[in-house]
């Protein structure tokens, strides 16, 4: 990888009104993702201002930025989850309620119900149907196994989710998300709350999605090895979109050198997010 020159994002950010200090991807590539213009208040406080990236087909992107800046509800506009107060986000130029189906999504860990009794088996097919099954057909049994096979948690398919390790879980929860056969992963933090070994299996795993040219992923993290290995792009954002580039543009500027606190920090508090 060439070595790249520090970039001032301040200075940069002025000089591209805000924007995009960085390379984005060239315009005429075709999106998989687009975020156009989106602001989302709440009340009367702005979260997220005047967000506007596109993501090409097959590109792998970090998305990096301080806790509270807005990372986790941009996630949710992309998922239809929550209306954006003006803009828009088009999948494969579609709306996210059409579009959805065409992402997969791994959410925040904090965010399952540790307790609920179920099997990773019935996890992925769950997502697979659209609804809990009561009773696995074959052919639904064999795409889940398939998918629990890619990210290496085949032979957990009858555990109970409660008793899986953190890294375990993930790779169920990855497996759910690769069942639909999406163009677009998105993944909030998947390394969070995972043990050392746990989260470096993860990153690997993510790694050879990011080789694969088919499948494109938006991946929230702290994690500097995790950017390291899977990033063709990454953006900071901090409340608006601070920085877009390539990863090799960006990895020495001061804002991205400082997420090697972050993942310190979630090295040290097993459960942060
Ligand atoms: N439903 C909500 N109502 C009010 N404020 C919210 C809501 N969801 C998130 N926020 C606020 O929006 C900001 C961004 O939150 P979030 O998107 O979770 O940040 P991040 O994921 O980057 O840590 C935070 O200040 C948070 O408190
Ligand atoms: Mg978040």
């Amino acid at each position: 990888m060439r070595d790249a020159p520090p970039v001032s994002i301040s200075a940069s950010s002025r000089q591209y009104g805000g924007v995009t200090p960085g390379t984005p991807p060239p315009a005429d590539a075709p999106r998989v993702l687009e975020v156009r213009e989106v602001t989302v208040r709440f009340g009367t406080k702005a979260v997220l201002e005047d967000i506007s990236f596109h993501v090409p087909v097959g590109e792998f992107l970090c998305l990096c930025g301080p806790n509270g800046a807005g990372k986790s509800t941009l996630l949710k506009v992309m998922l239809g989850l929550l209306k954006p107060s003006s803009g828009a986000v088009l999948i494969r130029g579609e709306d996210p309620e059409r579009g959805r189906r065409r992402i997969g999504y791994v959410p925040q860990r904090k965010a399952f119900d540790r307790d609920f009794p179920a099997t990773p088996l019935e996890v992925v097919v769950a997502n697979l149907r659209g609804t809990w099954p009561m009773r696995i057909r074959d052919d639904e049994r064999t795409l889940a196994m398939a998918a629990l096979t890619r990210t290496g948690a085949a032979k957990l398919h009858q555990a109970q989710m409660r008793d899986l390790s953190g890294g375990e879980t993930q790779r169920v929860f990855l497996a759910r998300a690769l069942v639909t056969r999406p163009e677009v992963l998105i993944l909030d933090e998947p390394t969070a709350g995972v043990d050392v070994g746990g989260r470096a299996a993860i990153i690997d795993l993510m790694a050879e999605l990011s080789a694969s040219e088919s499948i494109a992923a938006i991946l929230v993290t702290h994690n500097l090895q995790a950017i390291a290995r899977c990033a063709e792009r990454v953006i900071y954002l901090d409340r608006r979109v601070r920085a877009w580039g390539l990863w090799s543009e960006l990895s020495r500027s001061p804002e991205l050198r400082a997420i090697q606190g972050g993942d310190q920090a979630e090295a040290a508090r097993p459960d942060a997010d």
